[in-house]
């Protein structure tokens, strides 16, 4: 993998506590965060106590290179959030440098914790839709911003093995947005759904109290039934 290739860009505890609804009762279960990247959500949700282990490509990097990575992308984005500004919702940010400033926060977070995380086997390098785990090892399973949002790099196929192989390893599995990059519903979302339920999973969608790119309110729920 080049990380020329990746768009890293993390997010904190706070955020995926909203995104996915989590309860008191969710963070006491073992979490994978899948495609997790530089977001301070391990390291935070870590010290308050929860077991989350995050999978991710970019593992394979030291924390030099993705800071490096995270730095030269950071323009790019605060230029395309700009652009398309009437794609978001400025409330819990009121501007393009506040999401800048709390994505660069976040990531110094997931910085300082990345060597001695690794080290602990929290952080680890995997890619959908092959994860070397065994059945049902994690009760609750956290995509952001991976699936669905790039609904125009990763195909059809892609996406219902990678959330069948999901399925395989974590008992409930929570995907967030079920929107592509330009807001618009991600065509695989009903193929997924259509997938998993042939399957014999539970499938729904559930609105979220997170709120910052328009049409985003839902996750996805999938469970074994
Ligand atoms: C936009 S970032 C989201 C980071 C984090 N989940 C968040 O919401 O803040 C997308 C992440 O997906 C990761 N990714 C790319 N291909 C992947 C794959 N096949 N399996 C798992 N993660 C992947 C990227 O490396 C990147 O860190």
């Amino acid at each position: 993998m080049q990380l020329s290739m990746v768009v890293p860009w993390g997010r904190c505890f706070k955020e995926y506590k909203e995104i996915f609804s989590l309860s008191q009762a969710d963070l006491q279960v073992n979490i994978l965060g899948c495609g997790d990247g530089p977001a301070s959500f391990n390291a935070e949700a870590t010290a308050a106590g929860a077991k989350v282990i995050s999978v991710d490509p970019i593992y394979c990097f030291s924390a030099n290179q993705i800071e490096s990575r995270v730095n030269e992308v950071s323009h790019n984005i605060a230029q395309q959030l700009k652009e398309n500004a009437s794609n978001y919702i400025w409330s819990t940010f009121q501007n393009v440098e506040a999401v800048v400033s709390a994505r660069l926060a976040a990531m110094k977070d997931f910085l300082k914790d990345y060597e001695s995380g690794k080290k602990e086997g929290r952080y680890v390098e995997a890619s959908l839709p092959l994860l070397t785990f065994k059945e049902n090892q994690f009760t609750l399973a956290l995509c952001s911003h991976f699936l669905f949002l790039y609904s125009e790099h990763i195909t059809e196929e892609q996406h219902i093995a990678g959330v069948l192989e999901l399925c395989r390893v974590i008992k409930e599995v929570r995907i967030y947005p079920l929107v592509t990059l330009d807001g618009r519903p991600s065509p695989y979302l009903a193929p997924v759904i259509e997938a998993v339920t042939s399957a014999g999973y539970s499938a729904e969608t559930v609105a979220v109290p997170y709120s910052f790119q328009r049409n985003a309110t839902e996750m996805l729920v999938v469970k074994s039934v």
